[in-house]
């Protein structure tokens, strides 16, 4: 009997420890905190809060303070996605997606053969499109905010005008970029100055444009001289973009995609992201096995992962476009049913083939270099967003004047659609180039409740792998009991239907791994593998307070109070 006690109390334990989370190894903090690609950006966002200002509030300061800190990423020349939970538990997101001006059609990137005009949608003022993050922003501090626009405006346009110390990464970053940027601008732009680590860049001509924003909210940058500036440049530059363009843009309330993972419920951007019915795939795919019996990033872990990736993908390839100009069968792509049906043929033994998987036939080649940034509030509310210009300094067109980069998000569209698959289905026709479309993004800000309390704000950016490393993100803390910091810094790999191809990081996968992967049919991308995401997040700890986690792979910070 006493054995028996002994037995059922070690086992009790055991089942307790297992059942502990992680230890944190980021940042804790009590009330508030924010997690961004540069220092300066989160230690605006968090100030905003500790002054009184609510998550809503801190999301605006973070964003421009972002256009300011971060511009390689960040942006007023872009779009973005924000998912947000409220402490009530209400939930919404907010799509500040670019789109495409009024003059484009289907073919405009194609020459009179029918070909792809190289760089003409990603380099230069033809890739630009009608930017929506100022709208985005304007709109959330319109509904949500509780502080004046001045309060928070204020520290970015004198970050600004102080100007911000050049780090290591980013003059690496400048400098393998420079060439491009001259090429585009001509080599009186401001970056064509050589900027070393240590050097200071202060930018007064986006301080100004920022100033104008402050006296006229969205109109200081969609109408009057900010906008009559910015389409006579792109113009000029050989570009699409109007003063109506601009004056017709507006961000767009959306309701987020929804589901259950366990006693999680996930939270993510609906389209036209591809982020949130993706993750959403890939997690109803991976259910039904106990990956955490796997152990991470073993081999079996892998397998299920990617099989559950290939099948997720391929479908976002051939579905998903604008939801306001394209149906969605978006029930069916996420019912159970079809889900179970999907994974039907997938078998621990050998690789399924992605040529044995419907549907589409247009391989994903999407710029990876976006910026993601999680904020949660000391009343316990939410913000998950993502922004992007799309290529690292977005087309590369700097307005010299005006103090920001311009997008290359038309390159997000599917140039040439209609090529029919190898089953006569017509790919990609949902992400065609239509006037005011908006393009198909993987990017997927994401907030996680775990028992309905919050639980994870979680986001990267990546271009396609930004939802594998999300989703592994997630995993790593619940299946795996990976500490936030953990999660963010662990080794990634991606697959995305096509190529058919598992790409690892460089660092943390095995050669037994691959070889053991190879065995079974997989095929791994060889030759230098580059990072899979920047993530940043935070986790919600059992007492409340908040673990930030960093991605170790950038400038990264996270900060709070
Ligand atoms: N341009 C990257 C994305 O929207 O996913």
């Amino acid at each position: 009997m006493q054995r028996l006690i002994l037995v059922t109390s070690l086992l009790l334990l055991f089942i307790n420890c297992k059942q502990q989370p992680a230890i944190p190894t980021g940042l804790v903090t009590e009330n508030a905190m924010v997690v961004s690609a540069r220092e300066e950006a989160s230690r605006i966002g968090s100030e905003i809060m500790e002054k009184g200002g609510n998550a809503f509030d801190a999301m605006v300061a973070t964003e421009l303070a972002l256009a300011v800190a971060y511009p390689f990423a960040g942006n007023l020349g872009g779009g973005g996605f924000m998912v947000y939970r409220k402490n009530t538990g209400d939930i919404g997101a907010i799509d500040y997606r670019e789109k495409a001006p009024l003059s484009a059609h289907k073919d405009m990137y194609l020459d009179s053969l029918g070909n792809v005009v190289p760089d003409m949608s990603t380099v230069g003022a033809t890739a630009v499109g009608v930017p929506g993050t100022v709208a985005g922003v304007m709109e959330v501090h319109k509904k949500f905010g509780s502080l004046p626009l001045s309060d928070i405006m204020k520290p970015v346009i004198a970050l600004a005008k102080k100007g911000l110390i050049v780090t290591e990464k980013q003059a690496k970053r400048l400098e393998s970029y420079r060439e491009r940027i001259v090429s585009v601008n001509g080599d009186s732009t401001k970056f064509a100055n050589v900027y070393k680590a240590g050097d200071t860049i202060k930018y007064p001509a986006l301080a100004k444009t920022l100033e104008k924003i402050l006296e006229k909210g969205r109109d200081g940058f969609y109408t009057g001289e900010v906008a009559k500036k910015l389409a006579t440049f792109i113009q000029e530059k050989g570009g699409f973009v109007t003063e109506e363009d601009l004056t017709k843009y507006e961000a767009k309330w959306r309701q987020p995609i929804v589901f259950k993972y366990k006693d999680l419920s996930i939270i993510s951007m609906s389209p036209p992201s591809s982020g949130g019915a993706t993750i959403n795939q890939i997690f109803k795919m991976v259910e039904p096995y106990n990956i955490s019996e796997y152990g991470h990033n073993s081999v079996k872990s892998v397998q299920l992962f990617t099989e559950a990736s290939r099948r997720a993908y391929a479908d976002r390839n051939y579905f998903l476009g604008d939801p306001d100009f394209v149906d969605i069968p978006l029930g069916e792509l996420l019912s159970d049913s079809y889900l179970k049906e999907r994974m039907k043929n997938f078998s621990f033994d050998k690789a399924t083939l992605s040529s044995d998987v419907s549907h589409g036939e247009v391989e994903i080649v999407e710029s990876s270099e976006t910026t993601h940034y999680s904020i949660i509030d000391s009343e316990g509310n939410a913000v998950s967003a993502t922004t992007t210009l799309n290529g690292g300094y977005g087309s590369k067109l700097y307005s010299d004047e005006l103090g920001f980069f311009l997008n290359n998000e038309m390159d997000d569209f599917s140039a040439k659609p209609g090529i029919p698959n190898m089953f006569g289905l017509i790919g990609a026709e949902a992400n065609s180039i239509a006037p005011e479309k908006r393009m198909l993004s993987s990017m997927t800000p994401t907030i996680v409740e775990k028992d309905g309390k919050l639980f994870l704000v979680v986001g990267t950016p990546g271009g396609s792998t930004i939802i594998t490393a999300v989703a592994q993100t997630i995993l790593n803390v619940y299946e795996f009991n990976l500490s936030m910091q953990e999660a963010v810094n662990a080794p990634r790999f991606h697959h995305q239907w096509l190529p058919d191809l598992i790409s690892f990081e460089e660092e943390g996968f095995s050669d037994e791994i691959k070889a053991e992967l190879k065995q079974k049919g997989y095929k791994i991308h060889e030759g230098r593998n580059r990072i899979i995401g920047k993530v940043d997040a935070i986790r919600v700890l059992p007492d409340g307070s908040l673990e930030g986690g960093a991605d170790k792979r950038g400038d990264d910070t996270a900060v709070g109070f």
